[in-house]
C-alpha cells in the first residue's frame, strides 16, 4: 500500500493504473477510522481493481464553533486498517495542497444543502461538496463509496455528480452499528461512559419509528414527534431534529400510503457531541 500526500503523484499514479485497463475505487475519509470506514474500503476492494482511500480532515466543512481542531487525527491506525482492508493507495494531503490561500471557488448544491444538516451547520456542505469534487478530480474514480449514515450527505453528492456530469457512479453502503445499535462515528470517542448509555436511545428512536411505518399505526409527522419524545424522555439530550423525509427530496413526508418508502432521521446533542443516525421506513 503506497501513502502518498502528493496530489499531482496522487493523480499520476491513478492515471497509471487506469491505463492499465484498472477500475478505480475511491473512499473519501477524514481519518478517524471505524469499522464503518473498513466496510468501505472492503467493498471498493470486492468491486474496484485499484483502491484508493483518501484521509482529510477538510477545514472548510466545520463550522467556527465545531471540533476542526478536536478532530481526532490517528494516521497510523488509519493506515494500519486501511492496509488490513485492502487500500492500494491512500491519500493524506496537507490542507497547502488542498486550498490556495486565496482560492474563490465553491461547489454548492442549492437546495438539498438547506435544510436538515444544512440548517443547523450553514456551510458545512458548500465544504463538503468542494473537496468532494477537489478529491474527484485527483483521483478520477470509476465508483465512490460513502456511508449512509451520513444520509443528507450522499443524496448531496448524488445530486452533485449529476448536475455537474462527473462520471463516477456514487456508492451508498449500509450503516455499521455497535451491538446496542449506536451508528459507529468517529465522533463516538468524545462521549463519556453515560453519554455513550443514552447515545443508544437514538437507534430505539428510529426503531420505534420502523414499527410504526411497517404496522401503518400513525403517519410521518406523528412518528417524527414520537421519536423526539422518545429522545427527550431521556432528559438529557438536545433533539435538534427527528423527521420522517422523503427520501430523494427529504422534503418532510406528508401524504402517504402502503408501500410510501420515507427515512427517519435524526440530529441530537448527548453532552457536547452531536450525532446522526438515520433509518430507511417503508410504510
Ligand atoms: O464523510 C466524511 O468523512 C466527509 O464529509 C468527506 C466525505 C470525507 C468529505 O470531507
Amino acid at each position: 500500500m503506497h501513502v502518498e500526500p502528493s496530489p499531482l503523484k496522487t493523480h499520476a499514479a491513478i492515471r497509471d493504473a487506469r491505463r492499465r485497463g484498472l477500475r478505480i475505487g475511491c473512499v473519501p475519509t477524514m481519518g478517524a477510522l471505524h469499522p464503518g470506514h473498513v466496510s468501505l474500503v472492503q467493498r471498493a476492494r470486492a468491486e474496484c481493481d485499484f483502491v484508493v482511500a483518501t484521509i482529510f480532515v477538510n477545514p472548510t466543512q466545520f463550522g467556527p464553533n465545531e471540533d476542526f481542531s478536536k478532530y481526532p487525527r490517528t494516521l497510523e491506525a488509519d493506515l494500519e486498517m486501511c492496509r488490513a482492508a485492502g487500500a492500494d493507495l491512500v491519500f493524506t494531503p496537507q490542507i497547502s495542497e488542498m486550498y490556495a490561500a486565496d482560492a474563490e471557488t465553491i461547489v454548492r448544491v442549492t437546495k438539498l444543502s438547506t435544510v436538515l444538516e444544512g440548517a443547523h451547520r450553514p456551510g458545512h456542505f458548500d465544504g463538503v461538496t468542494t473537496v468532494v469534487t477537489k478529491l474527484f478530480q485527483i483521483t478520477e474514480p470509476d465508483l465512490a463509496y460513502f456511508g449512509q449514515k451520513d444520509f443528507q450527505q450522499q443524496l448531496i453528492i448524488r445530486r452533485m455528480v449529476l448536475d455537474l456530469n462527473i462520471p463516477v457512479t456514487v456508492v451508498t453502503c449500509p450503516i455499521i452499528r455497535e451491538s446496542d445499535g449506536l451508528a459507529m462515528s468517529s465522533r463516538n470517542r468524545y462521549l463519556s461512559a453515560a453519554d455513550r448509555a443514552v447515545a443508544a436511545e437514538i437507534f430505539q428512536a428510529l426503531q420505534l419509528a420502523e414499527q410504526l411505518a411497517r404496522e401503518s399505526l400513525a403517519a410521518p409527522a406523528e412518528i417524527a414527534e414520537r421519536m423526539r419524545a422518545h429522545l427527550e424522555a431521556t432528559g438529557t439530550m438536545q433533539v435538534q431534529y427527528a423527521t420522517v423525509a422523503d427520501p430523494q427530496t427529504l422534503a418532510p413526508l406528508e401524504t402517504w400510503q402502503r408501500g410510501t418508502s420515507g427515512v427517519a432521521l435524526i440530529a441530537a446533542k448527548v453532552g457536547t457531541t452531536r450525532l446522526i443516525d438515520n433509518l430507511l421506513l417503508e410504510f
